[in-house]
C-alpha cells in the first residue's frame, strides 16, 4: 500500500495535519475577560488580596454573578477550578468543583493558605462557550 506514491502522499498529508493540531497550546482556547459577550462567563475571583503567612483565607469563585449563566442541561457550566502560582514560579491545584447542571449554581467557596504571595487563576467550562479565566493576586505579609 505504501508502495503507490498516491499513498504515501496521503500519509504525510495526515502525520503533517496531526503535528499541526499537536503544536496549538491549550492556553490558545482559553476566553479572558476582553472576550465577554452579553452572557457573563469570566469567573469573579473573590479573595483579601492580602494575607499573613500560613493563615487560612476564604476563597471564593461566582460565574455569572452580574448576568446569571443559564443553567440547564443544554447549557450549564460544568466545572471550576482553581490555582495557584507561588511567586516563585509553582503551580499548584487548589481545586476542582465538578458541577451538576440545573441543581448546582456556579459558585464555589472554600478556604487555603498561602506562605508566599500569589496569583489565583479561576477557570470554568461552559458547555457551550468554552473554557473561560481569571485572575487576582494575593500578597502574603
Ligand atoms: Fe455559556
Amino acid at each position: 500500500m505504501f508502495h503507490r506514491p498516491e499513498n504515501r502522499i496521503l500519509v504525510l498529508k495526515t502525520l503533517t495535519e496531526r503535528s499541526m493540531v499537536g503544536m496549538e497550546y491549550f492556553g490558545s482556547v482559553l476566553k479572558a475577560p476582553e472576550a465577554e459577550g452579553r452572557e457573563k462567563h469570566v469567573p469573579v475571583i473573590k479573595a483579601l488580596n492580602k494575607v499573613k503567612a500560613g493563615e487560612v483565607f476564604q476563597v471564593a469563585v461566582v460565574v455569572g454573578e452580574a448576568t446569571p449563566h443559564p443553567n440547564t442541561l443544554e447549557h450549564h457550566i460544568k466545572w471550576i477550578q482553581v490555582y495557584a502560582k507561588l511567586e516563585k514560579g509553582r503551580v499548584i491545584h487548589l481545586g476542582t468543583f465538578d458541577l451538576a447542571p440545573t441543581f448546582a449554581e456556579p459558585k464555589v467557596t472554600f478556604d487555603i493558605k498561602l506562605n508566599e504571595s500569589a496569583l489565583i487563576y479561576a477557570l470554568e467550562y461552559c458547555n457551550i462557550h468554552g473554557v473561560w479565566e481569571n485572575s487576582v493576586s494575593v500578597t502574603v505579609e
